[in-house]
């Protein structure tokens, strides 16, 4: 299941420290959170901070001249927008909230990237007014306040006490707690209207692939080096999942091949479990002849010990014994070099890297015969292992005239998508990989 996405604005007060907490709090609750903050929030805490605890670039400018900090410059690097924040948030919080930004959002003022995405934002909202006792007592104030309970803002009231102006009464910060019981309540309002709105009649059905196999790789592989160790790496298996139930939901047939993870068998999908590549390679030896679309998503091991010792590997003597290692089929490269020759059968892989994304992919396109190849940049922000989200470039073969050269002459089209949740991703490969395969066989 997708992550909780929870958008925070942060604002000017003194109480912009706490909102750190909140961030790091969500994350371990498994929350995806993006940080929003006002050109005088960013006086009591860097970006820097925020962008530690959340793993993205904050949000600190609508245009990156007006505040040249390397998260605005990463942010216009990477595309970021104020709308597609909007879209993505389940539950949008302002924590602190300065009379400031409540009488701009009371008032529909759009000045900065905080406000503009806020005016973007229809889902459930809370703010969390911090401010000096007379200010907050201000009757401006409170029409500005009641305004927004108007417009559906829930309303995490201050609490009493000394105020770091030295006065007393109303107006610090409510309890980090109050705000997480609030944030939690809207979360689950917001998953439950979200599975309200998927419901079978209200979607019009996407059956692109009824009537076709599918067959994908997903999770690591683990190579044994005696019956306690192996060699493995990150995966965890989550795009090689939303791929397979993304298959399915659109009227394919799925079988998926997966390395040990931690993650729940999709429904309806037939499940092999395999644990090192040899066993990987087997399976999709089996069922390839019947695929009409495989995709290998899995993060193979390239090599494996040569021996796997029967035994425990002891240190006794505390010599440490060498481990040569052997190479493992390429299991894509193989379906590559196997598809139909009617061109009835497509080969997608995926490609993982850290330095020359493009060239690297390219090279890997061509040597190992693919249709498509989804590579992902392991330093951007959002992509790769673990997240539930990933931004990739989607490439093809192709005559278009925006394509490329690759080593041979032959030319490829390279797309780069937007920051994207694995499952929307899958749709989007999933898509365009049947309308492919419908137009391979119209030619
Ligand atoms: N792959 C595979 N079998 C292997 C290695 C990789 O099927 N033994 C597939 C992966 O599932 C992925 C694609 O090949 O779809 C690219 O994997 P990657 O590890 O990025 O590429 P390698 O071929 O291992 O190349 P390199 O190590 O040079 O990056």
């Amino acid at each position: 299941m997708a992550s909780t996405h929870i958008m925070l604005g942060v604002t000017g007060s003194i109480a912009a420290f706490k909102a750190c907490q909140l961030v790091s709090d969500w994350g371990k609750r498994g929350y995806e959170t993006r940080v929003a903050m006002t050109a005088a929030a960013q006086r009591f805490v860097t970006p820097l901070s925020f962008a530690s605890l959340a793993h993205t670039p904050v949000r600190t400018a609508m245009f990156p001249d007006t505040a040249d900090s390397q998260d605005a410059l990463d942010a216009q690097r990477l595309g970021i927008s104020h709308i597609d924040d909007a879209k993505w948030a389940d539950v949008l919080v302002i924590a602190p909230a300065t009379a400031d930004i409540i009488a701009k959002i009371a008032h529909g003022i759009a000045d900065d990237y905080l406000t503009s995405m806020v005016l973007a934002y229809e889902g459930p909202k809370i703010l969390c007014p911090a401010m000096n006792t007379r200010m907050y007592n201000n009757p401006v104030t409170q029409r500005n306040i009641a305004a927004c309970r108007e417009f559906g803002w829930t309303i995490v009231e201050p609490a009493t006490g000394r105020l770091a102006c030295q006065d007393t009464g109303k107006g610090k910060l409510a309890d980090l707690e109050d705000i997480e019981d609030a944030v939690e309540q809207a979360a689950e309002s917001a998953a439950a209207s979200r599975c309200g709105t998927k419901t079978e009649t209200d979607q019009p059905a996407n059956d692109e692939l009824a009537g076709l196999h599918v067959l994908v790789t997903a999770g690591p592989t683990q190579e044994p080096l005696d019956p306690v160790r192996y060699l493995t790496n990150h995966s965890t298996g989550k795009m090689g999942y939303a791929l397979a139930q993304e298959a399915q939901a659109m009227g394919a047939e799925v079988t998926l091949v997966s390395g040990p993870v931690a993650l729940d068998e999709p429904d309806g999908v037939h499940t092999v479990h395999v644990q090192t590549a040899q066993e990987m390679f087997d399976a999709v030896h089996g069922h390839f002849a019947q695929a009409d679309i495989a995709i290998m998503a899995a993060a193979v091991g390239d090599f494996r010990p040569e021996h796997r010792s029967e035994q425990k590997i002891k240190k006794a003597g505390g010599v440490m014994p060498p481990i040569t290692l052997v190479q493992n089929p390429d299991i894509l490269a193989w379906a590559g070099e196997h598809k139909r020759p009617d061109g009835s059968q497509l080969v997608c892989g995926f490609a993982m890297e850290t330095q020359d994304l493009l060239a690297n992919a390219q090279s890997k396109l061509e040597r190992k015969h693919c249709d498509m190849l989804v590579a992902n940049d392991l330093n951007e922000p959002g992509a790769g292992f673990a997240h539930d989200t990933n931004r990739v470039v989607i490439l093809t073969p192709d005559t278009d005239k925006n394509a490329t050269a690759g080593e041979d002459g032959s030319t490829i089209h390279a797309e780069p998508q937007p920051l994207m949740d694995k499952r929307d991703l899958a749709a989007v490969i999933l898509g365009r990989l049947a309308r492919m395969r419908q137009e391979r066989l119209a030619d």
